[in-house]
């Protein structure tokens, strides 16, 4: 049985379901979700490889060979329709053009399900997915009583690390917009300490209510909602009139535990509920963009599911086995080696990855340049700063400071040790786009790469707002032929 095949023998069937990674009915045969790729702005669907089964990434990677590709749709598997797609503007706008979020990219969070490849969606700030006229979930308004559907959200998430408002996924408004206390309820889970906190450092699950996430009855501190540190989370809001509760766990093994389960929270608003039923992923109701995390599936239910429904859920999703991958393809950019970047775009092939000051850009470098621009052109590879499974650049010319993006620009600026500055620095280099050499991702927003325009260095998608972000000639600039450094 799938995930929703529980929840509907428990009396409180799937509304909605979504995953990149896997069906989560048992006969479940249609497409997960739609990427398009850059190149020519086709798209196709993502289907499990055979009922109930892991999604197709073979599909993907065939059809996103040699381009990029976004995730465009993550479609409902219950038939209802609650697909989610960009989000639209709201009370805060999205990066993209007349307000619109970030789509994710297809290949940013690789994992493995018992063994077999499939993608998450990372949703960096800026990226979301929103559906505002859904069939089926909870609403709840004041003038209603007890006898319209609750809701339950369920998600497992990759960890968090940075707290921005806000990554959640669940109800919201159907206007994008807060329209008060009460009219949310989703699942987040980060590191804000912006209105509620658990024990521990975080990351914690709460509830995302509006104007406020909730890990317990009041604002603030509900020390028995603990900091969750696997790598791979299960994460349960569920709520009813008078009650709701907050379970999870780690998604790869054991069981949940029941982190608040009581009354209502004791802030005027949120008592009763005031559901609207719109379906968010990766921001806040109000279209707030500021949130980081990785989303691998999650469902809606109508009704309040049991406690062992939930478990009987949990078993499922631990037997699935997720497990990380590697984030790194193309040549070996080995830890602890000295490399130089020989640009590849044909008015370039002399131009290399330097710094003056603490700009990056490209320079002309040969074996008479001057040993100072030897050095501005040679980088030592460390491991990532952020995650080990990637890389950082330290300047040769300049220990303890290392490319980082900074809006989207590439600077060589100190470590000043903070965990904005170590995921800003650190890059997961994979097969050059154009076939020669890597394009070097950026860890935090996989859509981008490092990217020479105007001999200027930034991390750049493949088309966008930004001018260093035009499509023309995008293949050729992030593909870098790795090689030896000058000094
Ligand atoms: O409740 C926390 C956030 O506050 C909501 O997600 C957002 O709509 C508002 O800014
Ligand atoms: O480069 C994009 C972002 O800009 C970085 O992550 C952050 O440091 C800055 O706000």
């Amino acid at each position: 049985a799938g995930p929703c095949d529980l929840y509907a023998s428990g009396g409180t069937p799937c509304v909605a379901a979504h995953s990149t990674t896997r069906a989560l009915f048992s006969a479940f045969t249609g497409s997960l979700y739609q990427v398009k790729r850059g190149s020519d702005g086709a798209t196709t669907n993502i289907a499990p490889l055979s009922a109930g089964g892991v999604a197709n990434a073979a599909a993907q990677d065939s059809f996103c060979a040699s381009t990029t590709c976004l995730i465009t749709t993550i479609f409902d598997q219950t038939g209802r329709g609650n697909h989610l797609t960009q989000a639209p503007p709201g009370g805060f706008n999205g990066p993209e053009a007349n307000g619109f979020d970030n789509l994710a990219a297809a290949d940013g969070a690789p994992v493995t399900l018992n063994g077999q490849k499939a993608y998450g969606v990372f949703i960096s700030p800026g990226t979301g997915y929103r559906n505002d006229a859904t069939n089926g979930i909870a609403t709840r308004r004041l003038s209603s009583r007890a006898t319209l559907p609750r809701a339950c959200t369920r998600s497992s998430t990759a960890r968090i690390l940075t707290g921005g408002c806000c990554f959640d996924y669940g109800n919201a408004e159907t206007s994008a917009h807060d329209t008060g206390n009460g009219h949310m309820e989703a699942i987040y889970f980060g590191n804000s300490r912006t209105w509620g906190t658990g024990s521990g450092n975080g990351p914690w699950i709460m509830a995302d209510l509006e104007n406020g996430l909730f890990s317990g009855v009041t604002t603030g501190l509900n020390s028995a909602d603990q900091t969750i540190t696997s790598r791979f989370v299960t994460a349960v809001v569920k709520g009813e009139p008078g009650t709701w509760a907050i379970r999870g766990g780690n998604a790869a093994s054991g069981s949940l535990s029941t982190f608040y389960s009581g009354a209502r929270p004791n802030v005027a608003g949120y008592n009763p509920m005031h559901k609207e039923g719109a379906i968010i992923l990766g921001i806040g109701g109000d279209n707030s963009v500021g949130a980081q995390g990785t989303f691998y599936e999650g469902v809606m239910t109508s009704g309040y599911p049991s406690d062992a429904t939930e478990n009987s859920v949990q078993s499922n999703v631990v037997a699935a086995k997720y497990a990380t991958t590697s984030l790194t393809s193309g040549p070996a950019i080995s830890v602890g080696s000295a490399v130089s970047f020989r640009a590849t775009t044909a008015c370039c092939t002399t131009r290399f990855i330097a710094h003056t000051g603490t700009a990056v850009n490209t320079q002309v470098v040969t074996s008479s340049s001057t040993s100072a621009l030897k050095l501005s052109a040679s980088w030592t590879v460390v491991a990532g700063l952020a995650n080990s499974a990637c890389v950082s650049f330290e300047s040769r010319d300049t220990a303890g400071s290392f490319i980082r993006h900074f809006n989207f620009a590439l600077l060589v600026n100190a470590n000043d040790g903070t965990q904005q500055f170590k995921e800003d620095a650190t890059f997961c280099p994979k097969a050059g786009l154009n076939g020669q050499g890597n394009s070097i991702r950026a860890w935090g927003y996989p859509t981008r790469s490092f990217r020479h325009f105007n001999n200027n260095l930034f991390v750049a998608s493949n088309g966008g707002v930004n001018t260093f972000d035009a499509a023309a000639s995008y293949n050729d600039d992030v593909s870098w032929v790795v090689g030896a450094a000058f000094a």
